[in-house]
């Protein structure tokens, strides 16, 4: 239940430059949430999402610690020393520092209504797109070729509702391939195969000659096999290992966890700029948005259902994964291979905010329509950023896309039509098969689609 947060619980924290400037503060402000608020029981789940849901949507400034240090030479590109635009110590928009809040480019609730529905958590236009790490970009494409060279990512930003029933899947499903490896470990020379929630990713062999995994077959995940939901390359365990990177890389936000207590580790005058209660609270909040729902679909949406599904779309865009238990715990510090270490929270996804559907075993029914694997696109989506990746994206969840165009990793989507015609590589076939459907079957699986939809208004209860 609601309650007031009392300085008595929350400790003060004072940073080192809060007298630089008469009657000028911290947004995050001096009553700041830390672990032991959160461990000591004292705050209860609404009082740990409202505290993250304050930290997604504050605006920092420099006295929270916004911005990196002086720029170093030796690394521009990593977060705490990079460099500014025309030497103004400030946002470059390239490669980072490029917002003051979250809620910048996670904003937008559906853009498919008029005027649309704003929402903290939510995707992004393609004016908020994050540009990683170019070190190259020929803007008035100077080679002729009518492609503006670029060597970085560039990349929509994705919604985070029901993000915590995706990290719940995701934690379970590397709880089953550990698993299946030790399996592999005691039956020397005997390929496993890597099936987790009926998710194939291949086969391990432990291999007594050389004595080590071969990892060799492992598919559409890294050979430590462990799920990994977020950013659109599947690279993350867990939104807070999101999270972490995040704050460093848009704001220039150095979190405790990463810097150490007392450490002043980008050298801008500001030390402990984010708490571990801190990232726990954004943490808690992002994966207890609730989760996108579908309209109940008509006769012409429930055939273009049934499309979806036959011509193989749902292989990749599996429409829901279940898990085993309702509960999503927090770890601190996380260990992605283990999600049962270091437990210190847990989170009801069903009877929560979250209101994720009871299933059958007494888990959660996610229906994300994803697979949570990687698969090779084809050169036609491939990015340029010089890695074994560049043509590799996890299978984008599908919910809540009636709201939330524009499409694909970098947004160059729209219509969903093209979304789909743009899919090559391993699924070049489905995309084919869709083409050659007939009119009245393609507008049926279009329908079909938007009646995914993102929740009208999650956090509703966080606004007072
Ligand atoms: C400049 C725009 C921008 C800002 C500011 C921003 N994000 Fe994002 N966010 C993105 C983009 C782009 C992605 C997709 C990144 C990728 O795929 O690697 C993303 C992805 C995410 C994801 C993973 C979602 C998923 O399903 O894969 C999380 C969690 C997230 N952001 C949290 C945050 C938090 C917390 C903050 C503030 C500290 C933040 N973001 C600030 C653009 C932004
Ligand atoms: C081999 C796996 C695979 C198959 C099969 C597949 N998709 Fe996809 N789909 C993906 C991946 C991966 C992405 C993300 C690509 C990117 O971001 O560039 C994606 C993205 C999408 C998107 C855009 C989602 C967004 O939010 O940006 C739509 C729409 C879509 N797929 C629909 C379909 C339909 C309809 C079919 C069947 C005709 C299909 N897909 C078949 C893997 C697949």
């Amino acid at each position: 239940m609601k309650k007031l947060f009392l300085p008595a619980i929350l400790s003060l924290v004072t940073s080192a430059s809060l007298e630089a400037q008469v009657g000028e503060a911290p947004a995050l402000g001096l009553d700041r949430i830390t672990q032991n608020d959160i461990t000591g029981g004292g705050l209860d789940l609404f009082d740990i999402r409202l505290a993250g849901m304050k930290i997604f949507s504050t605006p920092f400034n420099k006295l929270d610690g916004l911005g990196d240090g002086p720029m170093d030479p030796n690394d521009t590109v990593t977060p705490g020393g990079r460099p500014t635009l025309q030497n103004n110590g400030m946002f470059l928009r390239v490669n980072g520092l490029d917002a003051q809040t979250c809620l910048e480019c996670h904003s937008v609730g559906s853009n498919a209504v008029v005027p649309f529905r704003f929402a903290v958590g939510g995707a992004g236009g393609v004016n908020n797109n994050a540009m990683f790490q170019p070190r190259d970009i020929d803007v008035d494409d100077s080679s002729g070729n009518f492609f503006a060279f670029y060597n970085g990512r560039f990349i929509n930003p994705p919604f985070l509702f029901g993000s915590g029933g995706v990290e719940l899947a995701g934690k379970e499903m590397t709880q089953e391939l550990q698993a299946l490896k030790v399996q592999a470990r005691a039956n020397p020379d005997v390929p496993v195969q890597l099936v987790a929630k009926r998710v194939s990713f291949g086969s391990i062999t432990y291999d007594s000659t050389a004595q080590a995994f071969d990892t060799s077959r492992v598919v559409g995940i890294d050979p430590d096999l462990v799920v990994r939901p977020f950013g659109r390359k599947g690279e993350f365990a867990t939104v807070r290992g999101f999270d972490l990177g995040a704050m460093g890389f848009h704001h220039g936000m150095q979190p405790v966890e990463l810097v150490g207590q007392g450490v002043d580790d980008d050298g801008d005058g500001v030390v402990n700029e984010l708490l571990v209660g801190e990232i726990s609270a954004l943490h808690v909040f992002g994966t207890n948005l609730e989760r996108p729902f579908s309209d109940t679909p008509s006769g012409a949406e429930k055939n273009g259902g049934a499309l979806f599904a036959r011509i193989g779309c749902a292989s990749c865009h599996r429409p829901a994964l279940n898990t085993f238990s309702p509960l999503l715990t927090y770890s601190f510090p996380e260990v992605d291979r283990n999600p049962t270490a270091n437990v210190f929270y847990a989170a009801d996804l069903a009877n929560g905010p979250a209101g994720f559907p009871r299933n059958r075993v007494g888990g959660v029914q996610v229906p994300l329509f994803s697979d949570l694997k990687r698969h090779d696109m084809g050169p036609g989506l491939s990015e340029s950023f010089g890695s074994p990746l560049d043509r590799m994206f996890i299978t984008a969840r599908l919910w809540g896309i009636a709201d939330t165009a524009p499409y694909l990793h970098d947004g160059r989507a729209l219509p969903l039509t093209e979304a789909i015609e743009m899919h090559g590589g391993e699924a070049a076939a489905a995309s084919s098969a869709f083409q050659a459907l007939a009119s009245s079957d393609k507008r049926d699986l279009l329908a079909f689609l938007r009646t995914l939809r993102t929740p009208v208004d999650p956090g509703r209860d966080l606004v007072q």
